[in-house]
């Protein structure tokens, strides 16, 4: 009786090491643009980093180059797609192309996915970005992709393999709670589109919301505030957004919330791109603060994704 209990025991401990070797090895592969990201993503899994080797060329071409033997294992490769933004796409098409080539299996981490907010051909004879984007990911050999708050979930149907947007909201409304005293704080989404965003985000701090109607002439780009019925006198506003380009949202929303004798605004995005001078027309709209993640490294990335990115991969296992 006992002997058998101990045999037991030592089946099962063997097998579960045999278990180990067979299964394959996991490792996080750094882009060039996600360096940060990739090394604090490792060391939370507890899974070796290694880096691919990039090149520019003088007229701008790029060149990769895999320094490993990769067959065989699992492979999370980490690169943002922000600005600029063919540049970062072109090192991410190259490198997956290898990596599928050397034997690898290509789990694609793009905590900032570009080109997600052409999703649709909003004006007849546009191509929806998002979708020839899906074409190439799939033709190099991507196995499954995560993202961090994509533009809209729709988007996601145009992947033909697995796709997961995981969200960065529960972070940023926990920093805010955390750190920044407010009076009657209200949330608000910049345009209509950031309705559930906003609505998330309120919740879990129990407090108001609303959203603006922002409509953007899709030929000028020019965006335009209409009125809402809402009082927000006195009160102290959080903008919350996926992400900041230029700006322009933000200060229109800004600018029309004081004309509406708000109390302070600050201003809360996944993803900031802060394009050109975005910054500065942002505190001089009277915006207090920016804060956002580190899906795209800036001064303003104050929030940590590597939590909510580190526990996708610990479910998908
Ligand atoms: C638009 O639908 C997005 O959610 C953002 O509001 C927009 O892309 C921000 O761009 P910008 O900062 O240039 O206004």
């Amino acid at each position: 009786m006992i002997l058998n209990f101990f045999y037991n025991i030592w089946l099962l401990t063997n097998n579960y090491k045999l278990l180990l070797i067979l299964l394959p090895e996991w490792i996080v592969m750094s882009g060039p643009s996600s360096t940060n990201l990739s090394a604090t993503l490792a060391k939370s899994l507890n899974y070796e980093l290694h880096e691919v080797e990039t090149k520019s060329f003088p007229d701008g071409e790029k060149k990769i180059r895999i320094n490993e033997d990769v067959q065989g294992k699992n492979i999370i490769f980490v690169q943002s797609l922000y600005p600029p933004v063919d540049h970062h796409v072109m090192q991410f098409l190259l490198t997956v192309y290898k990596l599928s080539q050397m034997g690898s299996k290509v789990y694609a981490c793009v905590p900032y996915l570009a080109y997600a907010r052409q999703d649709l051909e909003f004006q007849r004879g546009e191509t929806a970005s998002l979708a020839v984007i899906s074409r190439l990911f799939r033709s190099i050999g991507v196995n499954s992709l995560l993202t961090v708050d994509i533009h809209s979930t729709h988007g996601l149907g145009y992947f033909s393999f697995p796709t997961f947007s995981v969200s960065a909201i529960p972070l940023l409304a926990n920093y805010v709670s955390n750190n920044i005293k407010l009076n009657s704080p209200l949330a608000v989404s910049p345009d209509f589109g950031g309705s559930s965003r906003v609505e998330a985000f309120s919740k879990l701090l129990n407090i108001d919301y609303i959203s603006l109607k922002k409509s953007r002439s899709r030929t000028t780009g020019e965006v335009v505030m209409e009125d809402s019925n809402v009082e927000v006198a006195g009160r102290d506003i959080i903008l919350v957004d996926d992400m900041i380009s230029t700006g322009t949202s933000i200060v229109r929303a800004a600018n029309y919330l004081h004309k509406l004798n708000s109390g302070k605004i600050i201003t809360l995005c996944t993803h900031a791109l802060m394009v050109n001078n975005a910054s500065d027309v942002i505190k001089e709209a009277g915006v207090e603060t920016v804060i956002a993640t580190n899906t795209i490294p800036s001064d303003v990335s104050k929030v940590d994704v590597t939590k909510i990115i580190a526990e996708h991969y610990k479910s998908i296992q």
